[in-house]
């Protein structure tokens, strides 16, 4: 990550050269149209006019932009904070043999909250080949839309991976969707979804990982209920963290036709 400082004392350059207009000017060009207006011809005549001096403010003003769209692309879903909060030793709920934990998932591998930039590392093939239709892809300004709605929902979405660091691949994915109830003493109920590992690394206890993680974070973030759903032969794995069959409830679907 680059940071991005001015040195001494001097002003920027839109800051210096915008000084330099009459008075006039300078109070006619307060307004936000004019203001990025006069970005523009500013940055046309910098590009025009390959002063060394203008050449270095414009170089810099596009490495700004590239740091700019790359600090955004790698915007996470949640907080990495709540992941360095976690005393994994004291609080996860499966044994691992041999031992992997949430700060060491295994060699080249890292486990975090997922960032806008994994559709580029492969996230949608993980979650096609491994749970979805080969139709249900998305573009990446689809994905970009939909990421854009989960971040501004404010906490209801914790989405954790598994980046192989080696090949910068995605390899293993868990969803924490959080509910807000408005007649529960407590307001949370968590849902965990999408428990996925890559072909190739399964059997390397990642999913148990995924959903310890997944259940302390639960915890954290204050559900008082958690629940999933899943297909009989993955009943044992869940099971091993305390999930439970209730036999009272049924999972319904309303038909699909219904509501087209
Ligand atoms: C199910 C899945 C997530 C398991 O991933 P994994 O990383 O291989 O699982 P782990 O290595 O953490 O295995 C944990 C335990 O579950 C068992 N297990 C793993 N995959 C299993 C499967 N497909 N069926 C039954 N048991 C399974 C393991 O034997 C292991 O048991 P153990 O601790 O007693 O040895 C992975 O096979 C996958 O992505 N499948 C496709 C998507 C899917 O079905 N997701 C579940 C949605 S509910």
């Amino acid at each position: 990550m680059i940071a991005w400082r001015w040195r001494g004392n001097r002003s920027p350059p839109n800051a210096r050269a915008s000084n330099r207009s009459p008075p006039n000017a300078r109070a006619t060009n307060r307004s936000p149209h004019n203001a990025r207006a006069s970005n523009r011809s500013l940055h046309n005549a910098r590009a025009s006019n390959p002063s060394p001096r203008n050449a270095r403010i414009y170089f810099s003003s596009q490495i700004m932009a590239i740091v700019n769209r790359n600090a955004m692309a790698d915007t996470p879903i949640y907080s990495p904070e709540l992941l360095e909060e976690i005393d994994f030793e004291k609080e996860h709920l499966a044994t691992y043999d041999p031992p992997i934990s949430l700060t060491n998932p295994g060699p080249n591998l890292k486990l975090r909250p997922l960032q806008l930039s994994d559709y580029n590392k492969g996230y949608m093939d993980l979650l096609l080949s491994a749970l979805y239709m080969q139709d249900s892809a998305v573009t990446q300004q689809e994905f970009k839309e939909r990421w854009d709605k989960m971040k501004a929902s404010g906490g209801s979405y914790y989405i954790t991976v598994i980046e192989d660091t080696s090949t910068q691949k995605i390899i293993g994915n868990a969803v924490l969707h959080v509910e807000y109830k408005l007649l529960q003493s407590s307001f949370r109920r968590g849902r965990i979804e999408d428990i996925a590992v890559l072909e190739g690394y399964r059997l390397k206890q990642l999913a148990k990982l995924l959903i310890d993680v997944t259940t302390i974070l639960c915890k954290k973030v204050g559900c008082f209920r958690v629940s999933l759903y899943c297909k009989d032969r993955v009943i044992p794995l869940y099971q091993k963290f305390g999930f439970y069959i209730d036999k009272a409830e049924n999972l319904m679907w309303l038909d699909k036709m219904k509501l087209q």
